[in-house]
């Protein structure tokens, strides 16, 4: 456990937050969580946890008695550490929208205490932010001083899905700020950097995995390095699904280029899966604010925009695959396997599924939407959207005349084929994801076409 137990508050109960409010938790810190939302307090203060996260639920219990939920700011004065983990939505003109920063921060000002607190930006901001916080900080905090009261950059590099393997075994720390404040950081994280503390059941140690590297760096580069690997990681899969689209056309596989390529280490294999593209609420975000921050000092980012422009064209590629076989759409029952933008998630933020089900019906199809998870968040947030729900899975095979693998669930690895193909009206799959690995084709009669792939597999 923890060498030196800190108090810290943690602002914010997304992902960012529920999933560093549990870590530091567990490597031994007193932790409050705070939100503006009561029902979400309500909830964490049921037990509940407001998002799907694997092992999330399980982690916050098994250290429930370090943790404590409330929207009252107050515990701030005695906190060591304070993190703002609070959502920068983009804005109208793609920047980040900092309103939720800039409140959480107006609200710290107010409750700190005299000592040496040190406040953490780990939600994904513009750079620059960790300098205006401290300029907010110093005009709106009574007791503030430069000395006592420091800002500090610690990137969060989490995935949905994985987010406490990737918190507690992260390949990197990264951390901004003046020297003073670096230390309070280390002290705080030691248990994680020296590995020194017991796993939790739901989430073991990799094999082989030792400690991450500690990056000490400024404000700015702690800013600029967050968005940067976002940025670099979108970059990987648009080229990926560009180079599919002239596999294609040429007759190339796009399975065995990205291995072909992968095996140089310099590229490596990871994130060169080509299929529908990213959605969630990162990449989308982060490429549009640095083209943005770009803009607002004239420079031109045209790398970046052009792995938008690819990544959101991939969307209407599906589309035109299942037109190619269809003819029109008009009529059609289209049935959709996954809504959640990947899998081992309810999120549905830019989820590839939202647009193909919008263009769908546009073109005159009837649309069913099935996914394990996030069914229950759809009908909420997607009630604007013309579907039907789908029961389970042999509702969205029955009789249908396409069906679109969009997100590559575990459930949908294992489908029987021999089962559901001969309850749909067509035989025709779109496997979006490249998730089909059997040769369907000759077995049961069936149409699949995938992404970058030109042969029948
Ligand atoms: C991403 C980054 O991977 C995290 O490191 C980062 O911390 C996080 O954003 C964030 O900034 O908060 P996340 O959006 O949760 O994490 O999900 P990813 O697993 O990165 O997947 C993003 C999207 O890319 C998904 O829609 C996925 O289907 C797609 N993807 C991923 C591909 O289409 N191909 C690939 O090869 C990999």
């Amino acid at each position: 456990l923890a060498a030196q137990a800190m108090n810290v508050t943690v602002i914010g109960t997304g992902y960012v937050g529920l999933g560093t409010a549990g870590l530091l938790a567990h490597l031994g810190h007193q932790v409050t969580g705070i939100d503006i939302a009561p029902d979400k307090i309500a909830q964490l203060q049921r037990g509940e946890v407001p998002i799907h996260e694997p092992g999330l639920s399980d982690l916050l219990a098994e250290n429930a008695e370090r943790l404590s939920w409330t929207s009252d700011y107050s515990s701030v004065k005695e906190a060591d550490v304070i993190f703002i983990c609070v959502g920068t939505p983009p804005g109208p003109d793609g920047a980040p929208d900092l309103r939720y920063v800039i409140s959480a921060a107006s609200s710290i000002a107010h409750q700190l205490g005299e000592q040496c607190q040190v406040i953490v930006n780990k939600s994904t901001v513009p750079i620059g932010t960790g300098d205006y916080v401290e300029r907010l900080l110093e005009e709106l905090a009574p007791n503030f001083s430069a000395a006592q009261h420091l800002v500090v950059s610690n990137p969060e590099f989490l995935r949905e899905g994985t987010a406490l393997h990737d918190s507690l075994y992260p390949d990197r720390i990264v951390l901004g700020g003046a020297a003073k404040a670096l230390e309070t950081m280390i002290q705080l994280y030691a248990p994680l950097l020296e590995q020194n503390f017991t796993p939790p059941a739901s989430t073991p140690r990799p094999e082989g995995y030792t400690r991450p590297a500690t990056v000490k760096t400024t404000l700015q580069s702690a800013e600029m390095i967050k968005y940067a690997a976002n940025a670099f990681l979108a970059l990987k899969i648009s080229f990926a699904n560009e180079i599919a689209g002239l596999c294609e056309r040429v007759g190339a596989d796009i399975e065995e280029v990205t291995t072909g390529i992968g095996l140089d280490e310099r590229i490596g294999h990871r994130f060169l899966q080509a299929g529908l593209g990213w959605g969630g609420s990162c990449f989308g975000k982060d490429t549009q604010g640095l083209i943005s921050a770009g803009r607002e000092h004239n420079y031109a980012m045209p790398i970046l925009q052009a792995a938008i422009d690819i990544n959101y064209r991939q969307r209407q590629v599906i589309v035109e695959k299942l037109l190619r076989q269809l003819k029109t759409l008009k009529g059609k029952r289209v049935s959709l396997l996954g809504m959640a933008f990947k899998p081992n998630t309810d999120d549905l933020r830019d989820a590839p599924a939202h647009d193909l089900i919008e263009r769908l019906h546009r073109l005159g199809a009837h649309v069913t939407a099935h996914d394990p998870v996030a069914m229950p968040r759809a009908e909420h947030e997607w009630s604007h959207l013309s579907y039907t729900p789908a029961r389970d899975l042999d509702h969205a095979f029955a009789r249908a005349d396409a069906v679109i693998i969009v997100t590559e669930w575990d459930d949908y690895q294992h489908l029987d084929w021999n089962k559901l193909l001969p309850t749909m009206r067509r035989r025709l799959i779109i496997d979006a994801r490249n998730t089909i690995r059997q040769p369907l084709d000759h077995m049961l009669q069936a149409t699949v076409k995938q992404v970058g792939r030109s042969a029948p597999i």
